[in-house]
């Protein structure tokens, strides 16, 4: 079950009063036509809704959509001038998030992702800043070269690219937050992976068990005590997944390890200095585990898409060798080549525009009624920006908008087009951002609090692993699950709240010049 109803699901939840309608105080956006009783809950239903939503909006003639379900109205926003009127300019009531008793429950509530706009989360926000900001710059980027670089060891042998895509966005997130090495990240990785699906299921079944009881006559795993029973549970490990690994790196400082790690930062320094109380570690243990909860998947699912665009397009693939390798000249990419070479940019603007990995965004809630347009917009709205729909905008990014074309954001004479829009719609709007990423608030001038400081991580980290594994290696051969070859136009994306690309397979094969040796040298001491 795709994670945007979880969300939705968990909205109505806190809405849920009766079976009833809301009453209508005036008109809402259009819509769809809307069924007694379960209003349009039948049209939640569906595969790829963010294209779904931007059919509507043109058979509707607005660029702002309403759909009832049952104790909630969901507001849609497809254009991005009023996602800036709404999510940004009001963003002061459109920045809370659905979310509910049972979340808290659940433990996710500490993942801040989750939190309403309030003082945790501003709290959580600031130290997230602190902790991930330009102080720890260095600590983030020599551990994604580092992570870049055992990646193109483990693709000399592995089988299956996607477990070593995985492995070392793991790797980066592991080594950069806590400082733990390789040989230590299995363990870690899996109680993560053990608690994600736990959640996925627990909150299905939980929002769905107190949301629609009478549903609830079927499996066994079904029932109310299983469901106390399996939070308990999820809680624990979640609780667990957030302090292990902030553990390791407590201990590793007390025995004077000196690893480059935010963690190992703050043990060294700021303890020391501040003298830091219970409740505010438990605050650093929950954002550090935020930003490895919140970014693995993300930047997953971007490295999984990268590598399908270059097999699907290897005219591209090629193109961008051979401008990578006319500045490296055989050797492989280090820091002091980020942002120098335009095509690479262009190819990570393009990655994050082509198949957005958060094609809805993360839903707002609305904190009061507003009126907007003549429309009345009710008090608890789940309110969702159509990103994919602002991405796939022939007005923004030119002709052939479903195509992979990094060309799009370039001058004839291969500098970035400057004038040309960028994508840092798809990392969210207003306060709500992704801190994961940086540039796109400038752009703003509102919540100038949280703005500035942080780098780029997910872009910059996305840059050089693309740079690293296009210099090193020719991806070729692409087939799917059933061993056939891949066709751009059969290719479907999951409908979940991280789209994803589908799963393939494709051969590597070492790029003239490139020799095993140089690979395995490259893991040694970086610039
Ligand atoms: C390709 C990479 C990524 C994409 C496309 C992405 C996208 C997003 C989006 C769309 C949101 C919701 C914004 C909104 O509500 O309007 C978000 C929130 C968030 N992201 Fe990312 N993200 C990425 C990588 C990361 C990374 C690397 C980190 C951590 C280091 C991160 C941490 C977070 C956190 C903590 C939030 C919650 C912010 C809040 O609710 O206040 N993300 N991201
Ligand atoms: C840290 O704070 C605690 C309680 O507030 C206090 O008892 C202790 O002496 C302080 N330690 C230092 C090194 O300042
Ligand atoms: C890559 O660059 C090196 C050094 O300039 C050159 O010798 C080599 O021919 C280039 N490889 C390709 C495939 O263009
Ligand atoms: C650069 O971007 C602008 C704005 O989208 C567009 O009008 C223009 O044609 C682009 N230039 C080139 C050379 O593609």
């Amino acid at each position: 079950m795709p994670w945007i109803w979880v969300f939705l699901l968990s909205a109505v939840l806190v809405a849920f009063t009766s079976f009833v309608l809301p009453r209508r105080r005036g008109p809402l956006p259009p819509g769809p036509l809307r069924w007694p009783l379960i209003g349009n809950g039948l049209d939640l239903w569906c595969k790829h809704p963010w294209k779904v939503y931007a059919r509507w909006a043109q058979e509707y003639r607005s660029d702002i959509l309403s759909l009832q379900i049952p104790g909630a109205t969901i507001i849609i926003l497809n254009k991005e001038h009023v996602v800036q009127d709404l999510f940004v300019k009001r963003g002061l009531i459109y920045s809370d998030r659905p979310y509910t008793a049972f979340f808290e429950k659940l433990g996710i509530s500490r993942i801040f992702v989750f939190q309403d706009y309030g003082e945790r989360w501003k709290n959580n926000r600031k130290a997230f800043k602190r902790y991930l900001g330009t102080e720890t710059e260095s600590v983030i980027r020599s551990n994604e070269l580092l992570s870049c670089r055992r990646l193109l060891i483990s693709l000399l042998t592995g089988n299956d690219h996607q477990v070593d895509f995985r492995k070392a966005v793991n790797d980066f997130f592991l080594s950069a937050t806590y400082g733990i090495p390789p040989s230590q990240q299995d363990e870690h990785v899996a109680l993560t992976q053990e608690s994600a699906v736990l959640l996925k299921r627990l909150m299905i079944q939980g929002l769905v068990f107190e949301f629609l009881p009478f549903l609830a006559s079927l499996p066994t795993w079904f029932t109310a005590a299983g469901v106390t029973r399996g939070v308990g549970v999820v809680g624990e490990l979640v609780d667990k997944m957030m302090r292990t690994p902030f553990e390791s790196a407590k201990a590793d400082s007390i025995q004077g390890a000196r690893r480059v790690s935010v963690a190992g930062r703050f043990f060294r320094f700021d303890k020391e200095l501040s003298n830091i109380s219970n409740d505010e570690e438990i605050s650093i243990i929950d954002v550090l585990g935020t930003s490895y909860a919140a970014g693995t998947d993300t930047v997953v699912a971007l490295v999984n898409s990268f590598a399908l665009a270059m097999v699907l397009y290897p005219d591209i693939q090629r193109k961008a060798y051979t401008i990578l390798n006319s500045t490296l000249r055989g050797r492989l990419p280090a820091l002091k080549d980020y942002g120098t070479i335009p095509y690479i940019d262009a190819l990570v603007q393009e990655v994050v525009r082509w198949n957005p990995i958060a094609p809805l965004g993360v839903p707002h809630v609305l904190r009061q009624d507003d009126v907007y347009k003549g429309y009345i917009l009710p008090k608890g709205s789940i309110c969702i920006a159509n990103t994919w729909n602002i991405l796939h905008d022939e007005e923004r990014y030119g002709p052939n908008i479903d195509e992979f074309i990094p060309e799009r954001f370039l001058n004839a004479d291969g500098t970035l087009n400057e004038t040309r829009a960028k994508t840092d719609v798809a990392f969210g709007f207003g306060r709500r951002t992704c801190p994961g990423e940086s540039k796109s608030l400038s752009l703003y001038s509102m919540s100038v609090w949280l703005s500035t400081a942080l780098r780029d991580i997910a872009r910059e980290f996305a840059w050089i692993l693309f740079a690293s594994v296009l210099s090193a290696y020719e991806l070729f051969d692409a087939r799917d699950e059933n061993g056939m070859p891949l066709y751009r136009s059969k290719i479907e994306y999951t409908t979940e709240i991280v789209s994803s690309a589908p799963h393939f397979k494709c051969q590597f094969r070492l790029r003239p010049g490139i020799t095993r040796a140089m690979i395995h040298e490259a893991v040694g001491p970086v610039d």
